[in-house]
């Protein structure tokens, strides 16, 4: 389909001071054991190859290492190591394996050195955008110019992204807005809100089933993600996907295929994953109950978005489009009852109390509405 991959060189961006809104899943093999124990390369290309022989990105002096040994690839977001049909093999977490997809935590031997596959989120910040919105975005703060700047670079990618944010802070408007600013647009974009159906029927929602699979079962049915195909799925709270679910959607996204409920059959996949959560996932993983691997392979890009207490600034043109498209506000013919020009500022210190909001717009949406 001609998408570009994420091709995010540091360079690009710059750190600075102050909370990010923005981290990039970064990851680096890093030599635990054996003749160079501390040596490290970052995973930051498409391909990197690991032997004794000089042109090797990571060149090992173990004289039991091939001099071309292994090889790992950058696709669609995921690692793929392959052995280079090395004399003495390779063995990921004591298995020996010919391809492989990479996990954070896993042990690599080649010869008699170890490398460990390590993968953590950086913190980035990046020069906020110019521009105050972003598809049915708005916002002149500059975390969200900075995130309209982001949504600019990664939506034309295949890139995963994990939105993360409070209630109303606008995470389904992001999910949104980088389908219809992807080669994806004019395709389906399908929202699947893991918190709204039953935890027993998730994997045939998601998945889609066969007939007579189950009770109840009496047709089979195409899943969100067969509906998503060429397009976008939105997973939206997906910090309440449930354990046993969480290894099922790992292997569809590394497969890229899936398995209906009630069949064998593989069924190939075409679809990009946005997900969102209120929830502090890294939280979650620490207290066991959300897979470490699967926030990896969601996380590539992960964006969080401030609380619009932490950006008063965007209050009066949230009002703005708020009074502009708000059902609310329209006479029956078709005229607005309350127009910018008479209101938005009272109203704007009507809604934040001439303070900092605690809520957000699901919230203080509300004001404008009533008064
Ligand atoms: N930056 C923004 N620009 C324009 N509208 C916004 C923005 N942020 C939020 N909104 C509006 O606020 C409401 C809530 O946004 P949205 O549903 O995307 O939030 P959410 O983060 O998905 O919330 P929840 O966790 O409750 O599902 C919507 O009506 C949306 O249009
Ligand atoms: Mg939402």
């Amino acid at each position: 389909m001609g998408e570009k991959e994420l091709e995010f060189k540091t360079e690009l961006l710059k750190l600075e001071e102050g909370p990010s809104v923005v981290s990039l899943r970064k990851c680096q093999l890093v030599v635990v054991d054996g003749p160079n124990r501390g040596k490290k390369v970052a995973l930051n290309r498409n391909q990197l190859t690991v032997g004794k022989r000089e042109d090797n990105d990571l060149v090992l002096t173990d004289t039991t290492v091939s001099r071309n040994h292994i090889e790992i690839k950058y696709q669609q977001d995921a690692f793929e190591l392959r052995d280079l049909d090395s004399t003495n093999g390779t063995f990921i977490n004591g298995t020996r394996v010919k391809e492989a997809y990479l996990a954070p935590g896993d042990r690599i031997k080649v010869g008699n050195t170890t490398l460990e596959f390590v993968a953590f989120d950086e913190k980035i910040s990046i020069e906020p955008s110019a521009r105050d919105s972003f598809g049915t975005l708005v916002g002149r703060s500059t975390k969200m110019r900075q995130i309209f700047s982001i949504l600019e670079k990664i939506s034309p990618t295949h890139a995963t992204v994990i939105i993360e944010g409070e209630t109303g802070t606008g995470k389904e408007l992001v999910a949104r807005a980088i389908h219809e600013n992807s080669q994806r647009k004019g395709k389906p974009f399908i929202v699947f809100d893991c918190s709204s159906v039953a935890p027993n029927l998730i994997e045939s929602e998601l998945f889609g089933h066969e007939r007579g699979s189950f009770t109840g079962a009496v047709k089979s049915r195409r899943g969100a993600f067969e509906e998503a195909t060429g397009g976008t799925i939105f997973l939206d709270e997906i910090g309440e996907l449930t354990l046993d679910l969480q290894p099922k959607l790992l292997r569809a996204l590394e497969q890229r295929e899936i398995k209906r409920v009630g069949s064998n059959v593989p069924v190939k996949i075409d679809v990009r994953v946005v997900c969102a959560t209120n929830r502090n996932l890294r939280k979650e993983i620490e207290e066991g109950r959300f897979r470490e691997d699967l926030y990896y392979r969601l996380s590539v890009v992960k964006i969080s978005l401030p609380s619009l207490r932490e950006r008063v600034e965007d209050v009066p043109p949230l009002v703005e489009r708020f009074l502009q498209s708000g059902k609310f506000n329209l006479q029956p013919d078709g005229k607005l009852k309350v127009t910018k020009s008479t209101t938005t500022r009272s109203r704007c210190s009507h809604a934040t109390n001439g303070r900092a909001t605690s809520g957000n717009f699901r919230t203080s949406s509300n004001g404008p509405a009533r008064s």
